[in-house]
């Protein structure tokens, strides 16, 4: 073999690579981030990672099917992914981030969010359960951890009386000890959130609660981004998509009008529309089509009035409503009268 004769070969290689390359530029979302009460600052929208549950419980993915969706993901950029301890999502979250930082990424440019279960709300369980969450993705921290939820239950999902101020003394452990950059909360009414930011030492720097044009959460999200937390918007789609037990997918004319103006469609008007209430939108999906439509959104921007136009689609719909725990001391919603029975005894 000459040197000619592996000349053409390695100048296609290049040329292949630059072309590679230039591909990803062009077709990867530049993201933009918000900065936090802390200094630090995250990415503007996450991809959410919970497949949702059945007869059966919480639904896995199959096959290692995340793991893909994940880097797939973070070659279209995404840098955010969200997940929870009881999500079961955490390892694949971890597969997928470590299989792109192997190929250069940096786990700096990525931001991890993940939440601690209600069971594990006793301060000195907050750090292990972190430290177990860590260990399941493979990562050395995360970037945000959040109290899912303010009730607390015993293993056997009886009520614990433990007070969500107890379990923040935790979450402060927790972030003292590095295993976390930043700590916030979930699931939190107004009443709590005030009476954590009257208590903690380390204040939150998130509060992630469902936001959707069913559930605009106006006076809430005011009141939190007022007292400087970013507020993380789950469930965009609202009853945009079917979800279990719910009424068939809901068409809003406002919203196809928007779409028509701006020439994007329904599903990336509602996440425009988080974004620009300055909410980071967790649209979850696993369609590789989907992945991209759901990012590229940071090229056009509504105005005020369309914004307030979709906030009148409201019709306090609530779709993670875990009535079965309306009993405890610390739900934070209203309670019905019809309470569905619990799903975790
Ligand atoms: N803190 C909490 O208590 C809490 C509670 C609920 C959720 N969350 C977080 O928020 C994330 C998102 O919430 P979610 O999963 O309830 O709701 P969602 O993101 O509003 O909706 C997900 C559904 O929409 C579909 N979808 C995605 N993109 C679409 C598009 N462009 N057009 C049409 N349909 C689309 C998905 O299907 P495909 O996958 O087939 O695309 C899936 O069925 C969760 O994954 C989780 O990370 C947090
Ligand atoms: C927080 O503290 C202020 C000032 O002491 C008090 O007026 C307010 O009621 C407290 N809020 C809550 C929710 O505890």
């Amino acid at each position: 073999m000459n040197s000619r004769a592996a000349g053409p070969p390695l100048a296609a290689m290049l040329r292949a690579a630059i072309l590679l390359l230039a591909w990803r530029l062009a077709t990867s979302v530049e993201m933009p981030k918000v900065k936090l009460n802390d200094g630090r600052e995250m990415p503007a929208l996450a991809l959410g990672t919970y497949l949702g549950f059945n007869e059966q419980g919480i639904i896995h993915s199959e096959n290692h099917q995340l793991r893909s969706v994940i880097s797939q993901a973070i070659d279209v950029g995404y840098r955010h992914f969200d997940t929870a301890a009881i999500y079961g999502t955490e390892g694949e979250v971890g597969e997928g981030v470590a299989a792109k930082i192997k190929e250069g990424v940096r786990r700096s440019d990525i931001f991890v969010t993940t939440k601690l279960w209600n069971t594990h709300h006793k301060r000195e369980q907050v750090a292990v359960a972190l430290q177990q969450s860590l260990k399941a993705s493979g990562l050395d921290y995360v970037d945000l951890y959040l109290m899912h939820w303010p009730m607390g239950f015993n293993d056997d999902y009886s009520v614990s009386k433990v007070d969500y101020m107890e379990t923040w003394r935790g979450m402060e452990d927790a972030h003292k000890l590095g295993l976390v950059k930043s700590i916030g909360v979930s699931n939190f009414n107004q009443e709590q959130l005030g009476r954590l930011l009257n208590e903690s030492r380390v204040h939150p720097s998130v509060l992630q609660i469902e936001v959707h044009p069913q559930l605009p959460q106006t006076s809430l999200v005011s009141y939190a981004q007022s007292r400087g937390l970013v507020v993380m918007g789950y469930s965009p789609f609202g009853a945009m998509v079917s979800r279990f037990g719910a009424p068939p997918p809901k068409k809003e004319s406002v919203l196809k009008e928007l779409a028509e103006k701006y020439g994007k469609s329904e599903a990336q008007i509602v996440l425009r529309w988080l974004v620009d209430r300055n909410i980071v939108p967790i649209p979850k999906t696993v369609n590789p089509k989907r992945l991209e439509e759901n990012i590229n959104i940071f090229d056009f921007k509504l105005e005020k009035d369309e914004i307030q136009r979709v906030n009148t689609l409201d019709t306090n719909t609530r779709f993670t409503l875990p009535s079965f725990w309306q009993n405890h001391p610390y739900y934070p919603f209203d309670k019905v009268d019809n309470p569905i029975p619990s799903p975790f005894v």
